[in-house]
């Protein structure tokens, strides 16, 4: 990414406001009026799910200069996520309900820059975890272990055939076509 967009993504960051977890739970509410389908998915407690994915958000920000450190850990964060059940389809409302979370939070202080360098952060950071996703799903055929909480993925998994890298499905632009809702009835609260 250029640095100028990374200056816009860190800008945006450090708005956020520090104290609680208040936009992030806001994400996941928003992510679950897009894609309701993927609430159960988390099974965890999400209070410490929306930190991890704040702290984990943060660092991938911090290190956007260690390129090769970052591309691992993202691409061993999207080998986990085939593991979770996520659907490579689902990274496109995660992008969107991200978007979303800084434009509610933030307001006009989100700059049409800012927005930008968010979804082109959004994509980066999505294709290099599909990468360890595509890589986890076509092991799982052979090499997972039997575990009953994951057999329902198992059986999806060994059907699966990894697909050539797409390009990302997040739009870039226009970015009024992230706010409207992804399907009817699915209306901002
Ligand atoms: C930039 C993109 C994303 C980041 C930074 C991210 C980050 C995280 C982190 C830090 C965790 C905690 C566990 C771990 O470290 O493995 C996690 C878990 C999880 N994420 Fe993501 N994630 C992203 C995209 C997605 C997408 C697209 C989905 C699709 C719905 C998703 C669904 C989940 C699920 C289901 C879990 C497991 C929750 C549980 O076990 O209760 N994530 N994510």
């Amino acid at each position: 990414m250029k640095s100028t967009s990374i200056r816009h993504l860190r800008e945006s960051l450090a708005l956020l406001p520090m104290e609680g977890l208040a936009p992030v739970s806001e994400f996941y509410r928003r992510l679950f009026e897009l894609a309701p389908e993927v609430r159960l998915l988390f099974k965890r407690d999400m209070d410490l799910q929306a930190k991890k994915f704040s702290e984990t958000l943060a660092w991938v920000i911090a290190h956007l200069e260690h390129r090769q450190d970052l591309c691992q850990e993202l691409r061993e964060l999207g080998a986990r996520h085939s593991a979770y059940g996520v659907k490579i389809d689902q990274y496109a409302p995660v992008g969107s309900a991200l978007i979303w979370m800084f434009q509610r939070t933030l307001g006009v202080r989100f700059t049409p820059k800012m927005e930008e360098a968010r979804l082109e952060f959004y994509a980066f950071a999505s294709l290099e975890m599909e990468r360890g996703f595509s890589a986890n799903s076509a092991a799982a055929r052979w090499d997972r272990p039997i575990n009953p909480l994951t057999s329902a993925y198992r059986d999806d998994a060994a059907q699966h055939r990894p697909s050539p890298l797409r390009p990302i499905r997040v739009p870039r632009r226009p970015a009024a076509a992230l706010r409207q809702p992804a399907r009817p009835g699915a209306a901002d609260p």
